[in-house]
């Protein structure tokens, strides 16, 4: 035992055991309880991927807003990643947040999945590299990664308690992959337990995955934490492996459970101990164990908003382009688009943040054109299911008159327990926020319409409610849609009402929220449309737009209500009129460049008749300035597709559990592009342009599990980026991904990249180098190696079942 492991166990000694198993639930719901007597502060948790949203979850309380982890992958840097992982890390030191829980590492096994803008891709290799460096990035600063959701949770229907029916190999080759390689090879210091159960038997009772392969087999020396409510008994979960329960609710299946359970001898109290001491190692780490050395200091850079958008361009594809791009800085330009004005910087879910602001297509191309540029800018049609958030220039705080709400807090008797101003007219509360005595919240603020017409109204959230609109009141109880708590939060039901109102008179709006428990898992707030033609005028006049413009930019995409958590998507389609709307466009202007603003595959029946097409995925708080970047050539589109685009949504897996909850992962390993027929892609895995050519010049390799060294030539009149991608393939197996290499070349340079191959091809087999799957420009064979394309199972690896 090490001098450092020795001191963990001293300080372990001096704890009774009630004081042990308090460690090991949750304070609050971000919290863990300190013990002072041995030098414990009590740890922060703060979810990601998205950026370190820290303890609350408040308009006033910003976070660096990152680009969806997709488009992350999409840049196929383990560099890059490493970096969005360090700034993630320097938030997160700057909110005093000991573990960030990030990254979410499942796989895009359907394109339909809730959660695919959070998950880095549909191959193993790539998520388990991405994941690598991210994890890397974020310990760097000293902060613990936790590593999600441990396993099978590639889809949100039905999440708490479906059994997904994954065979041995498939577990092992695709699954469990990211997180065995981010555990072994980037030594992960926090694992979370996903809701779902595997194989008959609920996760967070899963010893034989928990204890057995990832405590066993790979070594793992952190903390296993569930995720929220994850954790529901208290002898097979403390046996199985877990080792944290969260949240910290007045109710716990741990705590005096956990205590009699050992008392009565049906948990050792070395288990507990092996918990306790995770627990203070991972504290040790972070720099939360009094007298033991923490990591140096590190905070968010000043250039932090630079790195965001380099970020957001490096991950963004060129699926296709007839030389429109780059645009010409003289272009008029007609900006089109549901998500041009209501502009998807970021999915929904536990993934959410509150970015300080959110640079939209509009400014950005602003300034990427200049000055003098003339831009129109229409949304055409409105497919979002709800209202969005009035303009917070419409609004005034009744009390102090700064733009704003006034939220006002009363306990049971009506008692006034804290006003405050805020900047939006939405609440949201999870765990923390509101005074625990509050049981009626007013929000009211004063708006004033800046037109005349027919202004609409929204109440939304879950409960009862009084809304006042003008001297309109209307009482309400709004019922939930779904069952998952985190969909109510992100898609509460809304009601709406309307007014006629006159330009520059204020009227009061009003909603008071009443509820009979505290104030936990909260989430209501006022909705606004203004004054608005039908949709086929507003259609026609951005078609009008387009038909005179130098070029119409047309920006669809989905938003954060269709790509969410505690759901999944039922459809591939564009929301709403938006494939009606671009092809209308097309039809007046063969200058059409589309730029979809998703985080997930959707269909693109238009594809093949616009100019130009950039995927700029959810790209983050700077998004605007990164899609302008690009568009005008500024910014080179840097990504490359880490999932493939089918051509319909015909055929494609299924998120939703039959009848009896079970999940069958039938197609085993055949997901992504190891799934699609070659005549039902759109876009293959891998694929993206440039703004440059590249020959491909030759590939040699060094063996099985080695290197490969490309040669490639930019023989274009640009500076570029290439991702060198090499696949294997063998007669009885097809192609897949066995490494990636980033060459930056000026005009004309010929570069040799070092292309790291997967460890796990072993040979004999031939390797292909190329652009995607489905352009391969070099081959050559791998000969050494006599054991097979398939891994033969590692010293100590047993079956799994
Ligand atoms: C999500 C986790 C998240 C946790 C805390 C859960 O609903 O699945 O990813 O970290 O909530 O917000």
């Amino acid at each position: 035992m090490t001098d450092h492991e020795a001191e963990l166990r001293r300080r372990l000694e001096r704890l009774s055991l009630k004081e042990k198993v308090g460690l090991l639930t949750g304070a609050g719901f971000w919290t863990l309880r300190p013990a002072e007597k041995i030098g414990l502060a009590p740890l922060v948790l703060s979810d990601g991927p998205s950026g370190v949203r820290g303890t609350t979850w408040d308009e006033r309380d910003h976070s660096l807003l990152f680009p969806c982890p997709t488009a992350l992958a999409a840049t196929w840097d383990p560099d890059a990643a490493f970096e969005a992982g360090r700034l993630n890390g320097a938030q997160a030191r700057d909110k005093g947040v000991h573990v960030q829980l990030a990254p979410t590492v499942n796989l895009h096994r359907t394109p339909l999945g809730g959660r695919h803008f959070e998950n880095y891709s549909e191959d193993p290799l790539l998520t388990s590299r991405i994941a690598a460096g991210f994890v890397r990035g974020v310990q760097s600063a000293g902060v613990a990664a936790t590593v999600k959701h441990f396993v099978g949770n590639d889809s949100e229907t039905a999440r708490m308690s479906y059994d997904a029916l994954i065979d041995d190999r498939t577990l092992r080759e695709l699954y469990l992959r990211p997180f065995e390689e981010t555990v072994r090879h980037a030594g992960a210091w926090a694992v979370m337990a996903a809701y779902n159960q595997v194989n008959g038997v609920t996760m967070t009772e899963h010893r034989e995955l928990i204890t057995g392969l990832l405590k066993g087999e790979w070594g793992f020396d952190g903390v296993v934490v569930s995720d929220w409510t994850a954790l529901r008994s208290t002898v097979p979960a403390a046996e199985a492996g877990m080792d944290l329960e969260m949240p910290g609710l007045p109710t716990s299946p741990w705590r005096d459970n956990l205590v009699r359970a050992v008392r009565e001898g049906e948990v050792a109290e070395e288990l507990i101990d092996d918990k306790v001491l995770r627990l203070l190692r991972l504290a040790a780490r972070v720099g939360a164990l009094d007298g033991l050395p923490g990591p140096p200091p590190v905070t968010t850079p000043p250039d932090a908003r630079r790195r965001l958008r380099d970020l957001a361009s490096l991950g963004m594809v060129l699926l296709r382009n007839d030389g429109t791009l780059p645009l010409r800085a003289d272009t008029r330009v007609a900006l089109i688009g549901p998500n041009a004005v209501r502009f998807a910087a970021q999915g929904g879910g536990s993934a959410h943040v509150e970015p300080a602001h959110v640079v939209t297509p509009a400014e950005g191309l602003r300034r990427a054109l200049g000055g003098d540029a003339q831009i129109t800018v229409h949304a055409g049609v409105h497919p979002h299911g709800r209202l969005a958030p009035p303009p917070l220039a419409l609004m005034t705080d009744p009390e102090t008159g700064e733009p704003g709400a006034r939220a006002d807090y009363l306990d049971a008797d009506g008692g006034l327990l804290l006003s405050e101003h805020r900047r939006a007219a939405t609440l949201r509360f999870l765990g923390e926020g509101a005074p625990m005595a509050t049981r009626q919240i007013v929000l009211r603020t004063r708006f004033t319409p800046d037109r005349d017409g027919v202004h609409s109204f929204a109440a939304t959230g879950i409960g009862d409610f009084e809304f006042r609109v003008g001297t309109d009141v209307t009482s309400l109880t709004l019922v939930p849609e779904g069952e998952d708590a985190v969909e109510s939060l992100m898609k509460p039901p809304e009601h709406r009402v309307t007014a006629e109102l006159p330009a520059g008179t204020p009227v009061p709006v009003e909603l008071r929220h009443t509820f009979a428990y505290p104030p936990l898992v909260l989430t209501f707030g006022i909705g606004y449309r203004e004054p608005h033609l039908s949709e086929d005028a507003e259609l026609a006049a951005a078609v009008e737009a387009a038909r005179f413009a130098g070029a119409a930019i047309v920006v669809v995409g989905t938003n954060d209500e269709v790509e969410s958590e505690g759901y999944d998507r039922t459809t591939l389609a564009l929301p709403g009129r938006q494939d009606e709307l671009v092809a209308a466009v097309a039809a007046v202007n063969p200058r059409t460049v589309v730029v979809v603003n998703a985080g997930a595959p959707v269909l693109m029946p238009w594809r093949n008749e616009v100019a130009a097409i950039l995927w700029s995925w959810l790209p983050g708080q700077e998004g605007g300035d990164a899609i302008a970047g690009v568009l005008t050539g500024l910014a080179e589109p840097g990504g490359r597709l880490p999932t493939t685009f089918p051509v319909t949504e015909t055929g494609v897996l299924s998120p939703v559990p039959g009848p009896d909850g079970t999940l069958e992962y039938a197609e085993g390993t055949a997901i992504g592009y190891r799934y699609y027929a070659p005549e039902d892609v759109a876009y293959p895995f891998g694929h993206g342009l440039g703004y440059t050519t590249w020959e491909y010049e030759s590939v040699t390799a060094s063996g099985p599990g080695g290197t490969a060294e490309v040669t490639v030539r930019n023989t274009g009149d640009r500076a570029g980026r290439e991702v060198v991608q090499c696949y294997a393939s063998a007669p009885s197996l097809p192609l897949r991904l066995a490494g990636f290499a980033v060459a930056d070349a000026a005009p004309g340079e010929t570069v040799t990249v070092t292309v790291p191959l997967d460890e796990r091809l072993t040979g004999p087999y031939r390797l292909h180098a190329g652009r995607s799957i489905a352009d391969l420009r070099l081959a050559t064979e791998i000969r050494q190696g006599t054991r097979g394309l398939l891994r033969r199972r590692a010293p100590g690896e047993r079956s799994l079942r």
